[in-house]
């Protein structure tokens, strides 16, 4: 049968269930602050409302509503088995403060329903890059149809010049599809096939444009349903933040900064002849497109906010006043992570101190930055190192007092047991983090037998009742009683204290 398509967008198959930390509400707030912006909210306890447009198969939304019952979320999309899958976790999970709405941005932008009102957080990802021109300017009247004055609006987008290297298969790929009335997986599958015949032929493209073998590399990797949704809409189109920039202008929205933690370090983690042709251009929209040429952007995520409240600046004393809380231990004398335009290396003492104090409980920035160490850094490098530690997830943005795990417990449940029938899921809601964690298959294979179990459990028998359950999660080797004793004695300990299981 051939795909559906709805404004240009191929409807004919189900999105991932994916989650970002980055567009969890307080890390916006972090990511304002850190941009010397004022965050949405002035403590992270306060009430707020969330708008998620574009949701997809809803789990990030379900994730954040669980781990924040203080905030009212709302999702909206338009494919009916998105917004169906959204309601149906939420409702097996018991949540109370989320709704999933089927609306399509173009008649949104006709008539913003006053049911929805305005949000202090308002966010896409993975949509704007997507969608066709038209659809594009729709979806900038809704941003600025719903985002309260003083509210942040986070926007995650292909951008360029990092898919330059895609351009030749998405443009046979959604040729193929215009011209034939295969289903789109088999369109997929035969765009494929086509690349690997001129690869194997020595065609002068792959030769000329390095990016195209990385790129059909990484494709052959992916699932049918997240290349369908990646390359066969009419409108795939990555962007440059000018671009960006100049439309949701037209919203009433200017930039604050981004959500990209370690792109905080940018211009001046560059060699310095870099970093100064980058300051030296002469509006932020060319130094920024100047920065993506120069680090080979390909994803943003770019935050916004109505121009009337940009001027809102934070202090200092809201930054220190943001807690952090540990996600997992590190060892050695120093840590290398990897970010979007290089690999940086810490050294012990710039980190360990951090990841010490932080590992007997929530610490506020402003603790952390008064350890002896960080004081020697000085307050401006010692923030680039806890941004590094988040983009790394080390650590992750906490709550200071052990949040009540209730409204997680449901959600983290359904999960574990959709996990173990096949449903690939891969976090769990965190509490005490208003977030949630990246978890492995076999961990919620773990976790779904020992919540059958109710916790009263060894390792040997854990490790035996998962193997009942059918083939391992991961679909390769079966949990060993040493892999379920790791779950039992670090695991779960690490989630209790991050409020993921009580
Ligand atoms: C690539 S998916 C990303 C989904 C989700 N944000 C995520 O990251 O997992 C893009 C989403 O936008 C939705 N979408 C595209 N055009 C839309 C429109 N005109 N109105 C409402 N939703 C739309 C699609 O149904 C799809 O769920």
């Amino acid at each position: 049968m051939p795909s559906v398509d709805f404004h240009g967008y191929d409807a004919s198959a189900g999105y991932t269930y994916g989650f970002c930390p980055e567009m969890a509400p307080d890390w916006l707030d972090l990511a304002a602050t850190m941009a010397g912006s004022a965050p949405a909210r002035a403590s992270g306890d306060a009430p707020f409302r969330y708008l998620e447009l574009g949701c997809g198969q809803g789990m990030g939304l379900c994730l954040l509503a669980a781990a924040n019952p203080q905030g009212q979320f709302v999702g909206v999309d338009f494919l009916p088995e998105h917004v169906d899958h959204g309601r149906a976790v939420a409702q097996a999970a018991g949540l109370t403060n989320i709704q999933f709405s089927d609306g399509d941005f173009v008649a949104l932008a006709q008539q913003w329903p006053a049911a929805f009102g305005q949000f202090d957080y308002v966010t896409l990802h993975g949509v704007y890059s997507w969608i066709t021109p038209p659809v594009r300017a729709a979806l900038v009247r809704c941003l600025g149809q719903a985002t309260a004055p003083g509210g942040l609006v986070y926007i995650g987008y292909n951008a360029q010049p990092g898919w330059l290297g895609s351009v030749p298969f998405r443009h046979i790929s959604r040729l193929l599809k215009e011209e034939s009335d295969q289903p789109s997986e088999a369109v997929v599958q035969a765009s494929i096939a086509l690349f690997d015949q001129l690869a194997a032929g020595g065609a002068n493209s792959f030769r000329i444009l390095p990016g195209l073998k990385s790129r059909l590399a990484a494709v052959k990797r992916q699932a049918s349903n997240y290349l369908i949704h990646e390359y066969l809409h009419e409108g795939w189109h990555p962007l440059w933040h000018s671009e960006v920039a100049k439309e949701v202008a037209d919203g009433g929205l200017a930039f604050v900064g981004t959500a990209s933690l370690a792109e905080t370090l940018l211009p001046g983690a560059l060699p310095p002849p870099l970093g100064a042709t980058i300051a030296e251009q002469a509006s932020s929209v060319l130094r920024m497109d100047v920065q993506d040429l120069v680090i080979n952007q390909s994803f943003r995520r770019d935050v916004f906010r109505p121009a009337s409240s940009s001027a809102s600046v934070a202090s200092d004393a809201v930054l220190d006043a943001m807690m952090l809380r540990l996600l997992k231990p590190v060892d050695g004398d120093s840590l290398t992570i990897a970010t979007s335009f290089s690999e940086i290396t810490l050294q012990a003492p710039a980190y360990a101190e951090i990841v010490a104090a932080l590992g007997s409980g929530a610490r506020s920035m402003g603790e952390l930055l008064a350890l002896p160490a960080m004081r020697k850094q000085g307050r401006s490098n010692a923030l680039q190192i806890i941004a590094l530690l988040l983009h790394a997830r080390i650590a992750g943005i906490g709550r200071s007092a052990p949040a009540s795990i209730q409204t997680v417990q449901g959600l983290n449940q359904f999960i574990a047991n959709g996990a173990a029938r096949g449903r690939r899921y891969d976090h769990l809601a965190a509490a005490a983090l208003g977030s949630a964690v990246a978890v492995t298959p076999d961990d919620l294979l773990l976790f779904d037998a020992w919540l059958a179990a109710e916790g009263r459990t060894d390792a040997t028998s854990l490790a035996a009742a998962c193997g009942e359950g059918g083939a391992p999660a991961a679909g390769d080797t079966a949990i060993t009683p040493e892999r379920a004793a790791v779950f039992l004695d670090q695991t779960l300990e690490r989630w209790r204290k991050l409020g993921v299981v009580a």
